[in-house]
């Protein structure tokens, strides 16, 4: 009987110790929480597949509608939503130093490709890169690629002009997006010229998809190990990217990096950069930086514009810069170009508008699109920044601590928050970006929000599809010109239609991590007389 008791008393324990307490973290703090659920927490409709993870955001952000803050766990891990844009601000910008780092998924030293990329990299090593690689983002490098990307852009074109000579063509947006974004990182960032419409099995597109294809069940099965025996995957050496990925990538940089040298060649292009950055000459040209590439752009810090004496940057660091381009930048980049092409087709009027400015801009170029020219087009990025905000790639960013920091109290009814080393914080980008208190009506798809006369009503730290503070995205400009570049030359030719594919409205898939339509994207392209 005793004994019995000793095992009851023992479990109970045990299972308040285990599965119960981790799930107060936040409300012994004082700060707000929804009911604890042991070992899912948060996550368990995601789980049980009735909400994607932007519902849980958008959900978990409406929780306390007037609170600063509350707390989440995401699984046993938890998590303080940041809900004030004035504390977003001062932990992201001004108290920056306490919180430099993301939280990784994989762990430090397995891989140095993945490992040594900018997003990945910590504290003082990603200072050092964020400064090296910055250069490489200004205005004067963007208008250098523009005649890259605008290539690009026109293959995709004469791609659809061809294949629609009998009139509207269905097709599915997301393939033929990811295609061009493709292209341009081909072109862009490893200076190679390919054309994955006509060529849809070329190398470069299968290796470019291995390497960002979370959704395979080998890399999830690693992205499992890594989280829960990052030990054992270190032990194992089990590597991000396959062998004979990282292989190709590796070799082409090399190759590309001796041939250049061994024939004086100079292409406006990244490799040509980091080739630059390595002899340490590569400068920050703030002069040139004006605000041509729209609203939503974000502005390097002052760390960013740090003056980086010549470095150590090794070919693998450089074959690990250019592969960022596939993890931030391509996934991201084609989910915006789909949600815009689906905005447009299911409103004929707003589509009509931004023809008519592409229209008059045609006429004044005389087809032959500039740098300059594009960033004078206010109505598409209107409609960019629109399409940003309501469907913000990023559905979510983190923080994790790395100094000890209290969140002070701002009244009686707040207590100070002790942010202890390794805790986890999250800006909440889709939350704010549907709060009908910052945007009226916010399932409303409304380019006039970012107008002339009503952006000045956005207050700041509000719209965040390219995060904020000095660990923002590194390549907002060139993706709002690569985005841009595509939509003048798409609507120069085509009307974007609604056909008897397309699922209006759009499905988020629940199976997905990330913003995913169910069953793709179709849309008709239907030439212009
Ligand atoms: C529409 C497209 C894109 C969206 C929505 C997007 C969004 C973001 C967001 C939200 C972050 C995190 C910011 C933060 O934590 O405050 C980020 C980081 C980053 N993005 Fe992008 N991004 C896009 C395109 C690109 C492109 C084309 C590149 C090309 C290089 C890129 C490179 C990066 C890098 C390197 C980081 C990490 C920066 C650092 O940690 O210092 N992104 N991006
Ligand atoms: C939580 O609030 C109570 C009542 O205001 C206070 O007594 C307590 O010290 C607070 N706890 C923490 C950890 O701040
Ligand atoms: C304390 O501040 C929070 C957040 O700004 C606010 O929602 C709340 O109403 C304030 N409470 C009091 C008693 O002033
Ligand atoms: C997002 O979902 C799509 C559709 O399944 C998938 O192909 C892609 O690899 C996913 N991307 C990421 C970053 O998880
Ligand atoms: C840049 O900003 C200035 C002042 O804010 C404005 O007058 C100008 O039109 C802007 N240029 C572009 C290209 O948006």
């Amino acid at each position: 009987m005793f004994t019995l008791l000793l095992i009851l008393g023992s479990s109970v324990i045990l299972i308040y110790y285990f599965l119960i307490k981790p799930q107060l973290y936040w409300k012994e703090r004082n700060v707000t929480q929804g009911p604890p659920v042991p070992i899912i927490g948060d996550n368990k409709r995601t789980i049980l597949r009735q909400e994607s993870f932007l519902e849980m955001v958008k959900r978990t952000y409406m929780r306390f509608p007037n609170e600063r803050y509350t707390g989440i766990y995401q699984m046993t891990v938890p998590t303080l939503i940041l809900r004030d844009p004035d504390l977003i601000k001062q932990i992201t910008v001004k108290d920056f130093e306490y919180f430099t780092d993301h939280r990784s998924f994989v762990p430090d030293n397995s891989d140095p490709l993945w490992n040594k990329n900018l997003f990945a990299l910590k504290g003082e090593k990603w200072r050092d890169m964020r400064a090296t690689l910055s250069p490489a983002f200004t205005s004067s490098k963007m208008r250098a690629m523009f005649t890259l990307i605008n290539d690009c852009a026109k293959k995709f074109i004469d791609f659809h002009l061809e294949a629609s000579k009998d009139g509207e063509i269905t097709v599915e947006m997301k393939d033929i997006f990811t295609r061009y974004a493709n292209d341009v990182i081909a072109t862009c960032a490893f200076g190679v010229t390919c054309d994955s419409l006509k060529e849809p099995k070329n190398e470069f597109y299968v290796m470019g998809r291995q390497a960002s294809d979370f959704s395979s069940i080998i890399k999830n099965l690693k992205i499992f190990f890594f989280i829960l025996l990052p030990k054992i995957a270190k032990v194992l050496k089990i590597a991000f990217f396959n062998e004979h990925v990282s292989k190709f990538f590796k070799n082409l940089v090399k190759e590309t990096i001796k041939m250049r040298e061994d024939n004086g060649i100079v292409r406006p292009d990244m490799i040509n950069l980091l080739m630059e950055a390595r002899k340490g000459r590569l400068k920050y040209d703030e002069e040139t930086n004006v605000n041509d590439s729209g609203f939503a752009t974000v502005e390097e810090s002052h760390i960013g514009k740090t003056q980086v004496l010549k470095q150590e940057i090794t070919d693998t660091d450089i074959t690990a810069q250019a592969l960022i381009f596939f993890f931030a930048g391509f996934e991201s980049v084609s989910t915006l170009m789909c949600f815009m092409a689906y905005e447009l087709a299911v409103s004929p009027d707003i589509q009509s508008k931004l023809m008519s400015e592409v229209d008059e801009m045609y006429a004044e170029c005389n087809g032959k699109l500039t740098y300059d020219k594009l960033a004078t087009m206010k109505y598409m990025d209107m409609v960019i920044s629109e399409t940003l905000r309501k469907w913000p790639s990023a559905i979510a960013v983190d923080r994790v601590c790395v100094k000890p920091y209290t969140i002070p109290a701002v009244n009686e009814s707040e207590s100070p928050v002790h942010i202890k080393i390794g805790d986890v914080l999250w800006l909440p980008i889709i939350g704010m970006h549907y709060d009908p208190e910052l945007y009226p009506n916010p399932d409303t798809f409304d380019p006039d929000r970012f107008s002339e006369e009503n952006k000045h009503n956005i207050k700041s730290s509000t719209y965040l599809p390219f995060g904020i503070g000095p660990r923002n995205c590194i390549g907002s400009r060139f993706a709002l010109m690569e985005t841009k570049t595509v939509f003048f030359h798409i609507l120069s030719k085509f009307e974007i239609t609604v056909t008897s594919k397309t699922v209006v409205p759009i499905q988020i898939s629940k199976k997905q991590f990330n913003i995913t339509a169910e069953g793709g994207y179709w849309l008709g392209l239907k030439p212009r007389q």
